[in-house]
């Protein structure tokens, strides 16, 4: 008799917290045949997909030059680069944020300042940035976080007067309107991730640099590529960090429905919006206003139970994650920044207290108001 023995057993969440398999089965065919073209073509870095990818990307956001690199962390690096910032510079980053904004600063050999975010938005509050103002600050690093668009032309004038550059980290919120203007294109240099979970993401790992001004373009452009300036000439220490044709292409596919699976993610949340409201104690995300369209990357909700919800929300059979449980000053990582416990009061208890819920585009309206009904039950 032959004995099947399962390493494992898990029971399937009823709602997973994320998925693409209903993005990429409706757009199987034309990711196929983006897939074939290039095998067809048999050329493989930086060839026609990237050049193109970048010029509709750059359309896109109405940005004059775009730069298509390995990964939104070097995304961040080489414009923190581009713009001279490194040794002895500090830069202002939000005290909430992922892992990657601030390691791209140090990476780039610079000072992460952090300034508190907006208990609500998440996003840098530009009212705390003077207080965090010096003669070593060269740069505001602002994160539209969770899709979640920043007051970029406040933070825009804040640096214009204390001459200051502005990078956005706009990973996070591919297609999100400030103002009736792009996120990605308020900032010196803007660099994002196509981390295949994003808004508009790849079937790996792809990142990209947005700028207006042709000398962060042209220094982005030789440095994701060893520095090469022309065939054995190198202008700077560069390195390796560039986006693959199959990426490229799979990108120009997925940036033509990038619009409507956004509208998907707003249908979502104005579901959570109207279901959720009023209920215990649950803090909502900002809803759409006349200045500000976020794309919901994430629906983070915010409640001082928020562990016990979780656990009855998997019971349930309901995934959710917690983006980030850990504020990124007390990481061991860094542990010689000397940030103590305490000394971010508002990203320590945002942490504490988030929960992110399913909101991917191919869940359907049923499947949000069964997360929501469960929530209100909770609190019963
Ligand atoms: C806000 C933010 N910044 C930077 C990154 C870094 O992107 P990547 O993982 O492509 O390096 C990510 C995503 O992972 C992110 O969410």
């Amino acid at each position: 008799m032959v004995v099947y023995v399962l390493p494992y057993f898990r029971v399937m969440s009823t709602i997973p917290f994320f998925s693409l398999q209903h993005l990429h089965r409706s757009i199987q065919r034309e990711l196929s045949h983006a897939f074939s073209n290039v095998i067809k073509q048999g050329r493989f870095i930086l060839d026609r997909e990237v050049e193109l990818f970048e010029k509709e990307f750059a359309g896109y956001h109405r940005t004059k030059y775009c730069v298509t690199v390995g990964n939104g962390h070097d995304a961040l690096l080489i414009s923190l680069k581009a713009l001279g910032i490194g040794k002895g510079d500090e830069v202002i980053v939000p005290s909430h944020t992922f892992m990657a904004t601030w390691l791209a600063v140090v990476n780039a050999g610079a000072v992460p300042v952090p300034v508190e975010v907006d208990p609500i938005t998440y996003t840098l509050n530009p009212d705390l940035i003077r207080h965090h103002l010096s003669r070593k600050v060269k740069a505001i690093l602002s994160v539209h976080l969770y899709g979640h668009p920043c007051e970029m032309d406040t933070i825009n004038s804040i640096a214009k007067k204390n001459n200051l550059f502005v990078v956005e980290d706009n990973a996070q919120a591919h297609g999100a309107v400030f103002k009736n203007k792009r996120t990605g294109s308020w900032g010196d240099c803007n660099a994002t991730s196509f981390y295949p979970t994003k808004n508009l993401g790849a079937l790996g790992d792809g990142g990209a640099i947005l700028t207006h001004h042709k000398t962060q373009f042209d220094f982005a452009k030789t440095f994701r590529n060893y520095g090469t300036l022309t065939k054995n000439v190198y202008a700077s220490e560069g390195i390796n960090s560039r986006l693959d044709e199959l990426q490229a292409a799979i990108l120009r596919v997925k940036l033509k429905h990038l619009d409507k699976t956004n509208e998907a993610r707003k249908k979502n949340a104005r579901i959570y919006f109207e279901l959720l409201k009023d209920v215990g104690d649950v803090v909502l995300p900002p809803s759409e206003n006349k200045f500000a369209q976020p794309v919901y990357h994430q629906f983070v909700i915010q409640t001082a139970y928020r562990d016990k919800l979780r656990n009855f929300l998997e019971k349930k059979g309901i995934e959710t994650v917690i983006h980030y449980p850990m504020p990124i000053h007390l990481q061991p990582a860094f542990a010689h920044l000397r940030l103590k416990k305490g000394s971010l009061p508002a990203a320590e208890k945002i942490s504490k207290q988030i929960l992110s819920l399913p909101i991917w585009p191919g869940l359907k309206p049923g499947e949000i108001e069964f997360v929501a009904k469960t929530i209100r039950t909770f609190y019963l």
